[in-house]
């Protein structure tokens, strides 16, 4: 093999590791996308789920949560069983829809269901 060629074929090779890397970002970006809406808060402000839980948020927070939390049931978690987290997401839409429809116990139901560190500890990578 030539120079020439060597060096084309090392940089088509750095070229197809940092796709996979990028692909591999992607990989989990709904859910990511997810906590950092619903479940981080802004700095001097509360979290769009403890606003949820209190009766606060708006009608467009509690929307666009739910478009959320809708997209990471597609996603396969870091972590863990797969179908245990598309379970635990479903029930998260199904409390959140609860919430949306302004149903008697929502709020309540909505808090149990984001348990951060139950979800976390399966299916969150160290
Ligand atoms: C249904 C499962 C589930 C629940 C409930 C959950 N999380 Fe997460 N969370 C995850 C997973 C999975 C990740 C890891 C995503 C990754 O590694 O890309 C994560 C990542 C995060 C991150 C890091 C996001 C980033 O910037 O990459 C934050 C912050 C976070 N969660 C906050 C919370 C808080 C606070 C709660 C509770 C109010 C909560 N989460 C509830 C599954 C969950």
């Amino acid at each position: 093999m030539n120079r020439f060629f060597l060096t084309l074929s090392i940089a088509a090779l750095a070229v197809s590791a940092s796709w996979s890397t990028l692909a591999a970002d992607k990989e989990f970006e709904p859910i990511e996308k997810a906590m950092k809406f619903a479940h981080k808060a802004p700095k001097g402000e509360k979290k769009v789920s403890d606003r949820i839980i209190d009766g606060t948020a708006s009608e467009e927070e509690l929307q666009k949560t739910l478009v959320l939390y809708k997209a990471m049931a597609d996603t396969k978690p870091p972590k863990g069983d797969a179908g245990a987290f598309k379970d635990r997401v479903a029930k998260l839409i199904d409390v959140t829809e609860n919430v949306v429809a302004k149903k008697d116990g929502a709020t309540a139901a909505y808090k149990e269901a984001i348990n951060c560190k139950a979800c976390h500890s399966e299916h969150k990578a160290d």
